[in-house]
């Protein structure tokens, strides 16, 4: 159930979500966490914020970063071990982080792509610019029986000034994963008024920390006294729960 709100007005911890979904402590194969015990010490930061489930996203990238399934699984193994040793009992999964490049549509045709439960695929965008077919990407992850979740919609500036784009790709069948930083201008303030104009318009399916290292689950102990975040938590029924096994 709900984590309720300590005096009406903050949050004990982030244990309404339930399970985090997006987050980057597989060590050494992205810009994530670079070693075993990056991994350990941000998992165990994640639990004290109140997940009791946790998966792994990290990057797949043709240029930057080429992980391959195998390589994935093999590096959760790893930190499950490593985990457990040290006395974590919070279920650890794996996804990616699939960048829409040419590297996934291979992918894609391949179905050699790792989902979270419920076959939801988390896919990013460049922050560049978006895929010149990115509407027609979308449709062919659903017509394959994946349910696209786009990583970040805020953090996407191209979008900011046309914001029809984002409702366009919503009535498609994208779902919006939000990082909860956005909501405390981590990001930026452009990127945090696009956050929350995503949530106000009910856009937004699910929350992700993006926890790339303890800074960044440092920084999320400073959203649970805001207000604002704080309603969020009896909104809705957020995405996030289903992913609980
Ligand atoms: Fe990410």
């Amino acid at each position: 159930m709900f984590e309720f709100l300590r005096r009406g007005k903050s949050l004990d911890g982030l244990g309404f979500l339930q399970a985090d979904m997006h987050a980057h402590w597989l060590p050494g194969i992205d810009d994530g966490a670079a070693t075993l015990n990056d991994s350990v010490a941000i998992i165990r930061d994640l639990v004290d914020l109140g997940y009791q489930q946790l998966y792994a996203t990290p990057h797949v990238m043709a240029d930057l970063y080429p992980n391959s399934s195998a390589t994935i699984l093999a590096a959760l193994e790893t930190v499950r071990e490593a985990a457990q040793n040290q006395g974590i009992t919070v279920p650890l999964g794996t996804a990616a982080e699939y960048l829409l490049d040419e590297g996934f549509l291979q992918r894609l045709e391949q179905d050699d792509l790792l989902t979270l439960p419920g076959n939801y695929l988390l896919v990013e965008m460049s922050f560049v610019s978006a895929p010149p077919d990115v509407h027609e990407l979308f449709f062919k992850m659903q017509m394959k029986g994946y349910r696209p979740i786009l990583a970040h919609p805020e953090r996407y500036r191209y979008y900011h000034t046309t914001f029809d784009q984002y409702r366009f790709l919503h009535e498609r069948g994208a779902l919006f994963q939000v990082n909860l930083l956005s909501l405390n201008g981590h990001y930026g303030k452009s990127v945090q008024q696009i956050a929350w104009k995503l949530v106000d318009e009910g856009l937004v399916s699910m929350f992700g920390t993006d926890a790339h290292h303890r800074a960044h689950t440092k920084e999320l102990r400073q959203l649970l006294g805001n207000r604002r975040f704080a309603a969020l938590s009896k909104q809705q029924d957020w995405l996030n729960h289903h992913l609980i096994k």
